[in-house]
């Protein structure tokens, strides 16, 4: 039976909007200290509660929310982040070129970079079926990694041209020859698991079929972004598409994944679609710490709400410290330059902070900058709070 497809953004009632959660504290050691410590009432119960606990293989992620790979932002520094803010089942690297890891290009071995702090911890691997994918995902289970992911869902020109990411989609039979490779390179040793999209185009809807045959040879779960390569970003996400790649596979995990922006987004999508986890990309680059709140009404049925002011302001301290511990100056300077616009959404108006890191010549200048915000007096709740609900309804 085909799950209803109902509209994707339920609109958010005055009864839905709660009070700011109370701020991130940091530790000692300077680490943000988990949203997830919060106690629940044990009586309460999300749409995961009693569920029994995500299965990948051999792998049991913590939780069913999980960071999407995102080229550009899902960097070590990112993705320890992300961890930190709580809720997070599994991040994943970038895609990664296989000829670029197996050439030790520089760039992509700074992408692959992993560490103890970053766990669970998912590496994505592109490339088609001339390319030494069986080689990189050898590569790759040496460097510790939990799962390994194959993008078959990749849009842009530069990944399809060269047959990978949503080619992949087209030719089900010859993808399914490539993946058994890739198992049998990887022998066993960590689970593999694809991220496709819906199909190539509306008369190419492929994604189904395509889970089901990854399946059947072994592929220990499916990511599904649902939207067709022809979409790119465009239009809203296809439930129902989500669906039937849910009802597609037998046992294995799917994780649904598009225009996730709130708590209530992801709870709807499970239960539209049935998918056993969520999947997000870019609402994280704005809100690290919604994996959190998502976790939290998932498992214990209460959204904690938006993160306060400070809060905010600590992780974006932290980003910058995660920079600094990884990335070297000049690298640190320019993601941070280029995120601070993403995270200022949920603070209000905060035109000398933005401003401070624009001209920041150093990354001890955008912390003088927030630590001088730290300082202020929080804004009043209620502009907070319309601030925040305005956060939520943008695309
Ligand atoms: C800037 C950007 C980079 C992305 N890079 C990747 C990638 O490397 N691998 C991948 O599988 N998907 C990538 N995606 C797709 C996302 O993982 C995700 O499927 C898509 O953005 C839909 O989820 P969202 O609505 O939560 O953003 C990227 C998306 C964006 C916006």
């Amino acid at each position: 039976m085909q799950p209803p497809c109902q509209t994707l953004k339920p609109l958010l009632r005055a009864e839905d909007r709660r009070e700011p959660m109370g701020g991130l504290k940091t530790c000692q050691s300077g680490r943000l200290e988990s949203l997830d410590a919060r106690s629940y009432d044990k009586s309460m119960a999300g749409i995961a509660a009693g569920r029994p606990p995500l299965q990948i293989g051999s792998f049991q992620p913590p939780t069913r929310v999980f960071l999407a790979p995102m080229a550009g932002f899902t960097d070590l520094p990112f993705r320890r982040l992300v961890r930190e803010c709580g809720g997070c089942g599994l991040a994943t690297t970038d895609l990664l070129n296989c000829r670029s890891v197996l050439a030790g290009h520089p760039t992509a071995l700074r992408l692959a970079e992993t560490n103890d702090a970053d766990s669970p911890v998912g590496m994505q691997l592109y490339g088609n079926d001339t390319d030494p994918l069986p080689e990189a995902a050898d590569w790759a289970v040496g460097r510790g990694i939990d799962v390994l992911d194959i993008n078959m869902g990749c849009p842009v020109d530069k990944v399809c041209k060269k047959n990978g990411g949503s080619l992949l989609l087209c030719d089900p039979e010859r993808t399914v020859r490539l993946v058994e490779r890739i198992l049998a390179a990887v022998r066993g040793r960590v689970p593999v698991t694809a991220k496709l999209r819906l199909g190539w185009d509306d008369d190419h809807l492929t994604g189904p079929r395509l889970a089901q045959m990854l399946e059947s040879v072994g592929v220990a779960a499916i990511a599904i972004h649902g939207r067709t390569t022809e979409m790119k970003f465009r239009g809203q996400v296809r439930l129902e598409g989500i669906g039937r790649v849910v009802e597609a596979v037998r046992d294995i995990p799917v994780l649904g994944n598009g225009d996730i922006e709130s708590p209530q987004d992801a709870e709807h999508m499970m239960r539209t679609t049935g998918c056993d986890g969520v999947m997000l990309a870019r609402a994280a680059t704005r809100q690290p710490w919604l994996l959190s709140r998502i976790h939290q009404l998932l498992e214990h049925g209460e959204d904690p709400g938006e993160l306060d002011h400070h809060g905010i302001l600590r992780v974006i301290l932290r980003h910058v410290e995660l920079c600094r511990e990884h990335c070297e100056e000049r690298r640190s300077l320019h993601v941070l330059r280029s995120r601070i616009s993403r995270y200022a959404r949920s603070l209000g108006h905060v035109k000398p902070l933005k401003e401070a890191f624009r001209l920041a010549e150093h990354t001890d200048e955008m912390l003088v900058a927030i630590n001088e915000w730290l300082e202020r007096p929080a804004p009043r709740r209620r502009d907070l709070q319309s601030q925040s609900l305005a956060c939520l309804s943008r695309p």
